[in-house]
């Protein structure tokens, strides 16, 4: 059966309103307006209360609403007692991490707060295993909210992105953590699994994040539909057969959260999967799905 993930409890992001292809968000003490192309119901709050309320508001140039990728060009506009990065924190159990936030150039501010689900069963995985330092393998992993979580919890992180600017957000959010020894690889990540592949080397933890579309450091092109099968394929060897887990997140608009699991149960026969949807819930109006998932651990 198809699961519904969303965070809770969670003290410093909240879901205010969403509606017309924009969604109002609360990071800790700030509130920003940002573009949402699955918003296409009426909002809930008035236009003035959104303009009361936003300290910063992301403002695109591109007419249609409907883009999702990266190309979002665009600009903030912001009121001056909005700084240009912040701090908050995620809590879970004797997990307490402060992620750093900054709005970036195309609408992002560092973390997908919908990923709070999946950093729990990051954490329950790891903690529940009697390995010291299990490896975990986080690909297309961003600004490392789950990699500081897995650090966090214990296991040996190899982090793997195509991004400089990505990787050295990753490290502040590691060092503000008061954490160490994360093992940053900037490479295309079927590449990167390849090789690990021909090495034989074995992984407790597997965490993919991929985006629909992207490129390696030396142009390697990521299209999620092309590519998927293949990486998931060669993950598989990866992977331990006990005290193991696995997440795929998908972003892909469109794709339904079976693709995922057909992807998933080729590659992965003899696992339990759990898949499905995960999104935000709203303090006030509708809910707004963000991406699917598939995971499992035994
Ligand atoms: C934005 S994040 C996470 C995906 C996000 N959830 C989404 O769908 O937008 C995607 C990450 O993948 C990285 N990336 C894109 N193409 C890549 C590739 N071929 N190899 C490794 N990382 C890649 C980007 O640098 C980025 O940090």
């Amino acid at each position: 059966m198809m699961d519904l993930l969303y965070p809770t409890s969670w003290k410093d992001y909240e879901l205010i309103d969403s509606g017309e292809f924009e969604k109002l968000e609360r990071f800790g003490k700030y509130i920003l307006a940002r573009p949402e192309p699955q918003a296409i119901w009426q909002r809930v709050l008035p236009e003035q209360e959104w303009k009361k309320l936003a300290s910063a508001r992301f403002a695109r140039e591109q007419s249609d609403k409907f883009r999702f990728t990266d190309e979002v060009k665009g600009g903030w506009n912001r009121s001056p007692s909005m700084p240009e990065s912040w701090q908050i924190n995620y809590q879970y159990k004797e997990l307490n991490l402060s992620l750093r936030l900054a709005l970036t150039g195309f609408g992002h501010v560092g973390i997908f707060p919908e990923q709070g689900q999946n950093w729990n069963f990051i954490y329950d995985s790891i903690t529940s295993w009697d390995t010291t330092k299990p490896r975990v393998l986080n690909l297309f992993a961003y600004t490392g909210a789950a990699s500081v979580v897995a650090k966090s919890a214990g296991a040996d992180v190899t982090h793997v992105d195509a991004s400089r600017p990505g990787l050295n957000w990753a490290n502040q959010n590691m060092q503000n953590n008061s954490l160490d020894g994360i093992r940053w690889v900037y490479e295309d990540a079927l590449k990167f699994v390849k090789r690990e592949v021909k090495r034989g080397n074995k992984y407790q933890g597997i965490i993919m994040d991929p985006p629909p579309y992207g490129r390696g450091p030396e142009g390697e092109k990521w299209t999620l539909q092309e590519k998927l099968n293949e990486l998931i394929e060669q993950a598989s060897q990866l992977l331990e057969q006990n005290n193991s887990f696995f997440i795929l997140s998908m972003y892909a608009v469109g794709l339904s959260s079976l693709v995922g699991y057909n992807v998933a149960k080729t590659h992965f026969p003899s696992r339990e999967l759990q898949y499905g949807e995960f999104f935000l819930k709203s303090k006030n109006g509708n809910d707004l799905p963000m991406g699917t998932f598939v995971r499992f651990r035994r």
